[in-house]
């Protein structure tokens, strides 16, 4: 393959420009073959007061009973037909309850939870209606991370929450302390995306007011929300879609498991006023279709990565420490057995030197004590010769006076009397008194 060099990248690899097919570029294609095969899950959950439509919307936007109708007593033998697993049913929800289903659509396989929650609001103290939710969400974290620590991960269940879509009562004065709260506490963990309820209760302009006092209320209080959003590889049109998405958010939704009549005869999923229909469907009405764009076509993929990449891994990460675990920033390299075998005598040479330096401070002091040993010997043996020497002086000038007194001379000799002289080179003359 002809190459020419193009930059060195940061991480050291240098990019090359190609200048025949290899054949690399149909990695995607393998990854889109991959995805139809497996398939894949999406677990979205629905939050808000009660009554305001949670269920209603998730069987609007699934087309089907996904999650049976709270006044649909057949709904449940309608859900089991379509293979569906039902939690529980009722006029309503009342425990957090979890609904599967295996969708295929041209061929894709979609394993789709959802998970319906209470309706909180109901209660005297609504304090903590976000514990329970908050709880689950992290369960399913839990259940994952259990998983990925077995031995055996080639079957792990990923039933983590993708997307959390919270229901906003339609009140006209912004969000209250109960939404605030909601969000606030789950906004670390959860892809969140809030929706107006109900939106066919309010007028359009009054739509637009309410998303613009929420919008401000999120900003306000540092609440995260999930947002499309568009980089460099993005090609213009898909720039202006998620523009058009992000600009829609909060959804102003309208839910309908109903077909109504149009004025032209065809029937559409709406709701019937006296003065008319709401049409679930059009763009012009509510906001339905963007959401639906946004979770199913759109941003699916990016809901599932922002889950496992940022949410889940800050909650992994946030567990394992408080657990104890130490985190690991070592850099691993590649296993090179010469830079292996190089390091290994680089660390044998320090070990050695330092043990040369140890034995030679070992001696150096051994080598101290014995000459401080011999300097206190040779100052004792001096002393002691200087006391003997002193001791012999002493008697040898005690003998020197004995034998002046004894008259004895250093040869043996008696001493001449007082008087007489004695003359060089002869021999005293000794005289007698006579
Ligand atoms: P809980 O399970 O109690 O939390 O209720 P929910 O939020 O799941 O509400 P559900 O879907 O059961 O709907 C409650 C009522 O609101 C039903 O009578 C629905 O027909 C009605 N409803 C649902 N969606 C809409 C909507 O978009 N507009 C209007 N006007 N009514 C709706």
């Amino acid at each position: 393959v002809g190459t020419s060099m193009q930059a060195t990248g940061a991480s050291g690899a240098t990019k090359k420009k190609m200048t025949g097919y290899v054949g690399f570029s149909n990695y995607p294609n393998q990854e889109h073959r991959r995805s139809i095969k497996r398939g894949f899950s999406f677990t979205l959950m629905v939050a808000g007061e009660s009554g305001l439509g949670k269920s209603t919307l998730i069987n609007t936007l699934f087309e089907s009973k996904v999650y049976p109708g709270k006044d649909d007593n057949a709904a449940a033998a309608a859900a089991a037909a379509l293979g569906v697993v039902v939690g529980s049913e009722g006029a309503k929800t009342v425990e957090i309850t979890s609904v599967s289903a295996e969708i295929v659509e041209n061929n894709v396989k979609l394993r789709l939870s959802v998970v319906d929650t209470p309706g909180f609001g109901d209660s005297i103290n609504n304090d903590q209606a976000w514990k329970p939710i908050l709880e689950n969400i992290e369960s399913r974290f839990d259940a994952y991370l259990a998983q990925e620590n077995r031995v055996n991960r080639s079957k792990i269940v990923d039933n983590r929450v993708n997307a959390l879509l919270y229901f906003i009562k339609p009140t006209g004065h912004g969000l209250r302390a109960i939404d605030i709260e909601f969000m606030k506490n789950l906004h670390n963990k959860v892809n969140l995306i809030p929706v107006v309820a109900k939106a066919d209760t309010m007028t359009p302009r009054e739509v637009e007011q309410f998303k613009g006092k929420i919008l401000a209320d999120i900003n306000f209080h540092g609440i995260q929300i999930f947002k499309p959003v568009s980089d460099q590889f993005d090609d213009p049109e898909t720039i202006a879609d998620n523009k058009a998405i992000a600009g829609k958010i909060p959804f102003a939704v309208v839910g309908s498991e109903r077909l109504v009549e149009r004025s032209d005869g065809t029937r559409v999923r709406g709701r019937q006023y006296p003065w008319g229909i709401i049409e679930v469907e059009n763009e012009a009405h509510n906001d339905f279709v963007s959401l639906r764009q946004m979770l199913l076509r759109t941003h699916m993929e990016e809901l599932r990565d922002a889950t496992d990449v940022s949410l889940y891994e800050t909650y992994r990460t946030q567990k394992l420490l408080a657990l104890g675990h130490v985190q690991d920033n070592t850099v691993f390299r590649e296993f090179n057995p010469r830079q292996q075998l190089e390091e290994e005598e680089r660390v044998h040479a320090a070990k050695m030197q330092k043990l040369e330096a140890e034995m030679a401070a070992v001696f150096k002091q051994k080598v101290q004590e014995k000459e401080g040993k011999l300097r206190q010997s040779e100052d004792e043996l001096y002393s002691r010769h200087k006391d003997m020497k002193g001791v012999l002086e002493r008697q040898r000038g005690e003998l020197e006076d004995k034998k002046r007194r004894l008259g004895i001379s250093d040869a043996g000799m008696p001493v001449p009397a007082v008087g007489v002289q004695q003359h060089d080179g002869a021999q005293p003359a000794v005289q007698s008194k006579d």
